[in-house]
């Protein structure tokens, strides 16, 4: 037998063809070509070529710091402490303790005999318990009803939290998951990758990307009449890419089909704080309605939270929690040993998980500093998102529901019959012709309203209203150039 050395003749072990073919057939389109475009051009530029425009503005991605936000001081201050614990020593008291306030020193202290070990360490499998239990005392105080820290799971940002429940509650590809349309792009991608159904229920854009639970409850009977097994309903509230708010009422019968037609429901709430009309739509947790609800001890619910948006928008640390209510205690077993084979979720994300919920209060130190910043940056995010949504409703053929929280807005683009032959002609959606002209001409990257799945006939773009104050003038101003040159050309 001889043996070929030729690496040239031999073809490669793994090929795109034999390899997983969920991961194939996976798309997320946040992160997706306009993107990776979009980087190209941002290399462009530091390399001195010559563009319509200035800087990409990467309004793809509800990525706060990436867009200048500056973190909240007393959260990078503890963080800081926390990875460095040399300042921590008493020789170091008198220098550290003009840098630093007290709490901020106190606070550290605490975190770190909490966690117990360095926070170089691997932590409990489901957080470090002291920090879970802060997350189990602000739902406690949120909802004026108890949490167990037992129920609640620290993990790395939202993301991770909702693939394990979706790949915890199916089975294969008879298993179904209500999803919204539009949707955010984790639930499609992950359902792909498991290999599962999801089944598409319709948000209203005429009344505001409203939500009608009897039309849910036709779509959960004709899915399982052609054989799928509906399991959970995922709700994304405030939503992504849609904006809107649910009304309390509206969560009661989201509660009560998810106990008629035996879902789990899947409550996404990583946009909790963004919210822009507190008083017409203040935000409430499902967890909340659910404890308000007649079948509050049976309906099973999942709620998820993060460290990523709010006025933190700490995303690349990748922290966040879900919290179980009503789940089979065999199933909490099982979850148990599915975190504990990635051993744990990262620390300095536990940590920034707990100062979210416990921060400075009224009397400390570091309260006024805290609250100006938080405050500071909701009114400016508030009036950001009023600013861009006038700008796109009053584009020609271009209207826009009003964003009553999160961080984007989603428009309905009505383009000419001549942009739609043209972009036929490329072999491109009209939508995403549309953003891939935008991001040439302006530098603003968006993304097309197919990756998040919208009505049939019906085209849109996602933009977040996060490119900062100083410079937000000259980013509408961009856009209606753009827009109106695009008209112009394809109206003639
Ligand atoms: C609705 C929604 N859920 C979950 C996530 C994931 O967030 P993270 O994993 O950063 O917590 C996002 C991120 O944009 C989101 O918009």
């Amino acid at each position: 037998m001889t043996l070929n050395y030729d690496n040239e003749a031999l073809p490669k072990v793994l090929t795109v063809e034999n390899m997983n073919p969920h991961i194939r057939e996976m798309e997320y389109a946040v992160r997706g070509r306009l993107a990776i475009r979009a980087e190209e051009l941002r290399d462009a530029l530091a390399q001195g070529e010559k563009l319509p425009f200035k800087t990409v503005v990467s309004c793809n991605i509800g990525n706060p710091q990436q867009l200048n936000q500056k973190p909240i001081t007393f959260f990078r201050q503890v963080v800081s402490l926390c990875e460095n614990p040399d300042l921590l020593a008493p020789e170091k008291e008198a220098i550290v303790s003009q840098l630093y306030p007290i709490d901020a020193i106190e606070r550290a202290r605490q975190i770190l005999k909490d966690v117990g070990a360095s926070i170089g360490a691997y932590s409990h499998s489901q957080g470090v318990p002291a920090l879970r239990k802060s997350v189990a005392d602000f739902i406690a105080e949120r909802d004026g009803h108890p949490a167990d820290p037992n129920s609640i799971y620290l993990t790395q940002g939202a993301s991770s939290g909702v693939q394990n429940i979706l790949s915890i509650l199916t089975q294969n590809e008879k298993s179904g998951i209500l999803i919204p349309i539009p949707q955010y792009p984790l639930y499609s991608a992950t359902l792909t990758l498991l290999g599962a159904t999801p089944v598409p229920y319709y948000l209203d854009e005429e009344t505001g990307w409203s939500l009608d639970v009897e039309e849910i409850r036709q779509t959960v009977r004709e899915a399982r009449s052609k054989g799928t097994d509906v399991r959970a309903l995922v709700i994304i509230n405030p939503g992504n890419p849609t904006g809107q708010c649910l009304d309390a009422l509206n969560m009661q019968d989201v509660l009560t089909l998810c106990h008629q037609e035996r879902l789990v429901l899947l409550a996404d709430e990583v946009y909790q704080t963004n919210i822009y009309e507190p008083e017409q739509r203040p935000f409430v947790s499902f967890k909340k309605a659910l404890k308000e609800h007649p079948q509050h001890d049976t309906i099973e619910l999942v709620s998820f939270h993060s460290i990523s948006k709010g006025m933190i928008g700490e995303c690349g640390r990748r922290g966040g929690y879900f919290e179980c209510c009503n789940l089979d205690k065999g199933v909490m077993d099982q979850l148990y040993k599915m975190a504990s084979v990635s051993l744990c979720p990262n620390v300095s994300g536990q940590i920034m998980t707990s100062l979210m919920v416990t921060p400075p209060k009224q009397g400390d130190p570091s309260y006024e500093l805290y609250h100006k910043e938080m405050t500071g940056l909701y009114e400016s995010l508030r009036r950001r998102s009023k600013k861009l949504e006038a700008v796109f409703n009053d584009l020609e053929g271009v209207t826009c529901q009003p964003a009553m929280g999160s961080m984007y807005l989603f428009p309905r683009i009505r383009l000419p019959e001549k942009a739609l032959a043209r972009a036929a002609e490329l072999n491109q959606k009209p939508d995403a012709f549309y953003c891939d002209l935008m991001l040439e001409a302006t530098g603003v990257c968006v993304v097309p309203g197919s990756g998040f799945a919208q009505k049939d006939g019906t085209w849109h773009f996602r933009s977040t209203f996060l490119p900062p104050e100083e410079l937000f003038d000259d980013f509408c101003n961009g856009i209606r150039k753009f827009h109106q040159d695009f008209m112009n050309e394809y109206n003639k």
